[in-house]
């Protein structure tokens, strides 16, 4: 991330060889080499970056640049190119220049002597690793590549590993998969990769709240009554099965996705925009998240599964009868939690946080709800209570902030309205096509570590879910949901029970 207000225009990334291990895995295809292209549109990727797939498969360097190609051309189309037209072919060409492939099994030492003769080849000696491959193989790629001596800096060059999620399944697990990391490496090569930092609007939580004085002066518990945080699917588990069947909607959203946006909208100023000084005070938030006992843990979460529905009248599968899913599962495709943040600006300010599958809608939003104003003027009028005023953040899918405040609605008698304040992206600003990972692999390519998660913020946010997976090991019941509606009744009353409601989604 650019630190804003300087007016630079950014500099091509260094010359750089990008290694794509999981090369022919949906990852590559469908995000990565979108975003790289688009990056080469924007003049972004400069002349000396070589992309070198890696991967089990046998197939030419000319067969994998032209699967990519047709891959990109057919699948890929609305996110990439400038709105008209998807691939420029001058632009692909000169991007598929520096397209190759190292056909290689990641567990086999040969793999990696290739990957060196090919570090040889290229002129440069900075190179990045991006592990776009099944989390099995994250400490055996890794331990691999420090072995043969991959992993070593020096003066002519950068060696940057790029870990994808899930990273861990738990807090055991997440500081094992750490540990594993910083035996080959340094804290300043790894980039744990986290998509939601690469949406502009999430980047745009720290920006509007940093550069708008009017927001600090009411960001806390004295006028927030609480914070709710949504994450809204309407698809199902798709061709995922398997590896939702183990993961879940909590290990899948929140200490990642979820946690993300809670940092952004709870961390205190940083002191710079830099990558220490950002990522210091979103640990520090995250660890803030008060530590629930178990029986605590059980009492503010909502497990929940959807069960066959209908949307717009077509009918919708249940979780149980989707692929590779046991047809007695327990696996939660809904959550509903409320975390509390320990500090002087959160202290009594709930965050209630829900994802969910097969949900109605599509929308990803944090809604600031605000403590109501004193009643007492409005005693002898006609307005018998005052509705609950608050600011929406939608990340996705119309991006934008809206307040919803209170104004008198035009007439002889004092009648009060909600009204909308608001600001959407589309209105604004030219959006051209992405993927959202552009920022992040400039970023990592610049050595930015800003949108990328640190150990201790991985950690943290581990420790603030354990004691709900703890509660959940001993009573894995879920709640039936329809498809198409917005989660199990026990979601609502986690609200209703401290006299809130959710914000309505849409
Ligand atoms: C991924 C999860 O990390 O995020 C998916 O594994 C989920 O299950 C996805 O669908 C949501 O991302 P987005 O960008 O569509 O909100």
């Amino acid at each position: 991330m650019t630190a804003p207000g300087k007016g630079r225009t950014p500099e091509p990334a260094p010359p750089t060889t990008l290694f794509l291990f999981g090369a022919h895995g949906d990852l590559v295809k469908r995000l990565l080499m979108p975003a790289l292209y688009n990056l080469s549109r924007d003049g972004l990727l400069g002349e000396g970056l070589r992309i070198v797939g890696v991967d089990h498969n046998p197939i030419s360097d000319a067969d994998f640049a032209l699967k990519l190609e047709n891959f990109i051309r057919n699948e890929a189309a609305s996110k990439v190119g400038n709105g008209q037209d998807s691939l420029d072919p001058q632009l692909w060409a000169a991007l598929a220049k520096g397209i190759s492939y190292v056909r290689g099994d990641f567990l086999d030492e040969q793999t990696y002597r290739d990957l060196a003769a090919k570090i040889a080849a290229n002129g440069t000696a900075n190179a990045v690793f991006y592990l776009a491959t099944a989390p099995r193989f994250f400490t055996e790629v890794v331990t691999r590549l420090g072995a043969a001596g991959l992993l070593e800096e020096s003066a002519e060059g950068f060696r940057r590993v790029v870990i994808e999620k899930p990273f861990g399944s738990d807090l055991q697990t997440a500081e094992a998969l750490n540990a594993c990391l910083l035996k080959v490496m340094t804290e300043k090569q790894i980039y744990r990769i986290d998509h939601y930092l690469g949406k502009e609007t999430v980047q745009n939580i720290l920006v509007s709240r940093f550069s708008n004085s009017l927001f600090e002066a009411f960001w806390n518990n004295h006028y927030i009554d609480h914070v709710q945080i949504t994450a809204a699917e309407t698809v199902g588990v798709e061709t995922r099965g398997s590896f939702y069947e183990h993961t879940g909607a909590l290990r899948d959203m929140v200490p990642n996705h979820l946690f993300q946006l809670l940092a952004m909208v709870a961390m205190e100023p940083p002191a710079a925009f830099g990558a220490d000084a950002v990522r210091g005070e979103k640990a520090k938030v995250v660890g803030a998240i008060r530590p629930w006992s178990v029986e605590q843990a059980r009492a503010n979460s909502v497990r929940g599964q959807y069960a066959a529905g209908k949307r717009d009248g077509q009918p919708l599968a249940g979780y149980r009868e989707e692929p590779n899913v046991a047809p007695d599962s327990t696996t939660e495709t809904f959550v509903a939690l409320k975390v509390m943040i320990d500090n002087w600006r959160w202290v009594g300010v709930p965050f209630y946080l829900r994802t969910g599958k097969r949900m109605s809608v599509r929308d990803t939003e944090i809604v600031i709800c605000f403590k109501p104003a004193p009643y007492a003027q409005f005693r002898d009028t006609e307005v018998d209570e005052l509705q609950p005023t608050y600011l929406r953040i939608q990340i996705q899918p119309n991006e934008g902030m809206w307040f919803d405040l209170l104004a008198k609605r035009p007439g002889p008698e004092l009648e009060m309205a909600n009204i909308e304040l608001g600001f959407a992206y589309k209105d604004f600003f030219t959006m051209q096509p992405s993927t959202g990972y552009e920022t992040l692999i400039y970023d990592c390519l610049t050595g930015d570590q800003t949108l990328f998660q640190r150990a201790d913020n991985i950690e943290n946010g581990w420790r603030a879910v354990q004691p709900f997976l703890d509660a959940w090991k001993q009573d894995a019941s879920v709640q039936a949901y329809a498809a198409g509606t917005d989660g199990p009744a026990a979601g609502d009353e986690l609200l209703a029970r401290d006299g809130r409601v959710w914000h309505r989604l849409g």
